[in-house]
């Protein structure tokens, strides 16, 4: 790693490596999460869940726990139905229970909560609550969902006769058909991308404190969205939005996870209003586990056609999305495929088409974007794969046939055959990039001398595009809540600055980048600017951080008011030196008069100057302060290849990955350390989907992966030393040229690491295994026996 790290403590610098102004309250024990919320009185809820994944509630005995000591509250779905709020409007306009009714639809559902003094004496009441079931056959295979013999789910909905939960359709039909009748070659190739889980470090929680003297709830919650989840509890509860503060205090760890809002948070707000008492509510892992969004668990079914020397014509893929039983994506309203409409990735290709039916099973609900914006992870999976497999076909080194494909430079900004408009990118020179650092022709020739001495080793290669920063209102919004953000910063009489954000850091370090944006546009060093943000009492309004939005949306608004600020204070600067703004030159930190640098004002003495009794130009008040609302364009299109390179054990299928080259174009780049650690962490998430994580279940429904003893997460030992490059192709329509990273290497590493084993595989004729690829999955696939999904 590099050591040229910019001076944390007074200089006015701005993008650079920068030691995260964060860390020093996280390493030493001091960081406040929810679980460190302690209220005076504050009591306790636990949630009883559905022991089986589908079945008719019969009845509901509280008694036992009522009578448990130090129990306060018992409270079932029927006590929720009396005051309406047995069920509770999803992001994506369904509906879930926040308390069963009728039915049990999933293992883990909530059924019923109890609050108490205590954790433990919560826990254990719920141990004295009856439930009787009237047990249902489960929907636990979505390939037989939609079976006219399947029971119905959702009968909660009106009309509803089977479990189907929507179509979706994108791309030209006829014009795909056309093309793929005159394609030399067609390869076609069923996948699984299976169902994973975000597995945050910090499980989901809130405390709920309701005031019943002045009518005001405050809300500590674990929530990517805390401005969001304010107005929907107001629409929802019908108690007044200015009198609910939604408090996101630091949160570990999200990764789409803490988008939904979810029974928790619910219940911890209905048992502080009967109680009058702050009531906490904490989840456990299983709980995390199997009740939280779940991710991907999308059955494709993809093809490509091509002409014999390797140029793609089309794309057409069929999906069957399992959405679990309440549809609980959280992506904008007009895209319930989230983005996978990228699914052209990085190719020029002339004709495209995605068929897509999701249906509802007894499983958790959810379809987050775990660390990606909105489903574009099972799109680049899809087409990545489908490229080496062309590959495969056409004997090409994966490589050349990318090359050949790839967009071009003088093509952005390019508009996809499903109508994104890709900004800029320079995939050629960000794909050699890898190349070189990978030395990509020397792996190929000590492949060659391995596999001739009958060892499996593989390289794997994948280039994506990732769309973030959703969006632009016009098209782009959360249940009515259009997707831009706010900035408020206000520079104090001595100079330091507060800069107010309406997005939520998980752990992304917000705190220091945004600081240097601010410092790069004003001059005011980092140190000297705090970055507030999770709170909506303090915060503007916006729509939160996902999708790896908050750079592109919230990171444009803080440079926008900082350039407000700046217009502001060449006024003050002209009127401080007797001299027309025109005659004034930027030089970061200070005016100073044209051609003569020694007449100048510092930000710092313009901030006092507006502050203090001096005169102030015709028009313009006191203080130095702004507030901007930024409404994206388009959205930022990221890119970057990837190179994976694994040695597979013939003996015991057991795969390693010993190296990883990660090229990434986020355009400018901001902090340079940050982006590395957020690769790094992203290649990690891939290597566990790719080889290790899925969430099971059995044909009952049960799910199998409730610990992480069960739901493998990748360690230190499963991952090599990360080789990281950089292109820099700035984005032109974000005031500064950056793009999001945050969820890129996500995105972009499980096709690297499955086309890196698919190659070592190459002698046994293999083309493709469906992630995870385990050892026993890998054995029975390289014996002819590939296992079912
Ligand atoms: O929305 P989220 O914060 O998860 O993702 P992001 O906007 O991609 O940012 C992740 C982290 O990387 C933040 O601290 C960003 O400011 C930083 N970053 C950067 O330094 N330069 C970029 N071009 C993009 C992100």
């Amino acid at each position: 790693m590099s050591t040229e790290f910019v001076d944390n403590d007074r200089k006015p610098v701005g993008y650079g490596r920068m030691l995260r102004k964060e860390d020093p309250r996280f390493v030493r024990g001091k960081g406040r999460f929810i679980d460190d919320v302690q209220l005076p009185g504050m009591l306790h809820l636990a949630l009883l869940r559905a022991p089986i994944a589908h079945g008719r509630i019969l009845g509901v005995d509280t008694t036992a726990a009522e009578a448990h000591p130090k129990v306060k509250l018992v409270v079932t779905g029927a006590m929720l139905a009396e005051r309406g709020l047995a069920w509770m409007p999803t992001m994506s306009g369904d509906v879930q229970a926040v308390l069963a009714t009728d039915k049990v639809r999933f293992q883990g559902q909530e059924v019923a909560f109890v609050v108490a003094e205590d954790r433990y004496a919560a826990r254990d009441a719920l141990e004295l609550i009856d439930v009787e079931y009237e047990q249902l056959p489960a929907v636990a295979n979505v390939r037989t969902a939609l079976d006219p013999a399947a029971p119905v789910i959702r009968d909660d909905l009106a009309g509803k006769t089977d479990n189907h939960c929507f179509d979706w359709e994108t791309g030209d039909r006829a014009a795909t058909e056309a093309a793929f009748a005159d394609a030399d070659v067609v390869v076609s190739q069923d996948m699984v991308y299976p169902r994973v889980h975000p597995a945050p470090l910090e499980t989901c929680g809130a405390v709920a404190d309701y005031d019943a003297v002045d009518g005001g709830l405050t809300l500590w919650c674990t929530t990517q969205a805390p401005h969001a989840h304010r107005t929907l509890y107001a629409l929802v509860s019908g108690l007044p939005e200015h009198m609910i503060r939604v408090i996101s205090p630091d949160i570990g760890g999200g990764f789409g996870n803490k988008v939904p809002i979810y029974p928790g948070y619910v219940c911890a707000i209905v048992a502080s209003l009967l109680t009058g008492e702050p009531v906490k509510w904490t989840e456990d892992r299983s709980e995390n586990l199997t009740s939280t969004a779940f991710a991907r668990d999308y059955i494709m079914h993809g093809e490509l056609a091509a002409t014999r020397d390797g140029r793609i014509l089309a794309i057409r893929t069929r999906v069957l999305a399992d959405h679990g039983a309440f549809n609980g994506v959280a992506a904008p309203t007009n895209y319930p495929a989230g983005f996978f409409g990228v699914f052209t990735g990085s190719y020029d290709i002339r004709a495209a088409y995605c068929a897509m039916t999701a249906v509802y099973t007894n499983k958790a609900p959810g379809g987050v974007a775990y660390s990606c914006s909105f489903r574009i992870t099972e799109a680049v999976y899809l087409i990545e794969r489908l490229v080496d497999c062309l590959a495969f076909e056409l004997e090409l080194d994966p490589v050349e046939l990318r090359l050949a494909n790839l967009l071009r430079p003088e093509q952005f900004p390019y508009t996809t055959r499903t109508g994104w408009v890709y900004d800029s990118g320079n995939y050629e020179a960000t794909l050699r990039e890898a190349l070189r650092i990978a030395d990509y022709d020397g792996l190929r020739r000590e492949q060659r001398d391995k596999r001739a001495r009958g060892e499996l080793m593989g390289i794997g290669v994948s280039f994506f595009t990732e769309a973030v920063g959703a969006g632009p209102r016009r098209d782009m919004d959360i249940m009515g809540l259009g997707m831009a953000d706010g900035a408020e910063l206000r520079v104090h009489p001595t100079g330091k600055a507060v800069l107010r954000v309406s997005c939520q850091t998980q752990g992304q370090g917000h705190e220091t980048t945004f600081a240097q944006i601010v410092a790069e546009e004003i001059g005011i060093p980092p140190a000297d600017i705090k970055v507030v943000h999770g709170d909506t009492d303090q915060t503007p309004f916006g729509l939160g951080t996902y999708g790896s939005r908050s750079t592109s949306v919230s990171g444009a608004a803080a440079a926008m008011v900082a350039r407000k600020v700046r217009d502001k204070a060449r006024l003050i600067a002209s009127a401080m030196l007797e001299i027309s703004v025109a005659d004034l030159v930027w030089d970061k930190g200070s005016f100073a008069v044209v051609g003569d640098p020694t007449s100048c004002v510092t930000i710092q003495d313009i901030a006092m100057h507006a502050h203090g009794t001096g005169e102030l130009p015709d028009g313009v008040e006191g203080s130095l302060e702004a507030q901007v609302h930024y409404n994206p364009e388009n959205l930022t299109y990221p890119n970057g290849a990837y190179i994976c390179v694994v040695d597979v054990d013939p003996d015991t299928a057991v795969v390693t990955v010993r190296r990883f080259v990660a090229v990434d174009d986020c355009g400018t780049r901001i902090n340079p350390m940050i982006i590395e650690g957020q690769v790094h962490r992203g290649l990690t998430d891939g290597v566990g989907m790719a080889l290790m994580e899925m969430i099971a279940f059995d044909d009952d429904g049960n799910c199998l992966s409730g610990s992480l003893m069960d739901y493998l997460l990748p360690s230190a030992l499963e991952v090599p030393d990360w080789q990281t490059g950089f292109t820099v192709t700035p984005s032109p329509h974000h005031p500064i040229g950056a793009k999001g990273v945050g969820e890129s290497a996500t995105v972009g590493s499980p096709p690297a690491v499955v086309n890196a084993v698919m190659d070592a595989l190459k002698p046994y004729g293999l083309r493709h295994a469906d992630m995870p690829l385990t050892p026993s999955r890998l054995w029975e696939a390289m014996r002819g026996n590939p296992q079912p999904p």
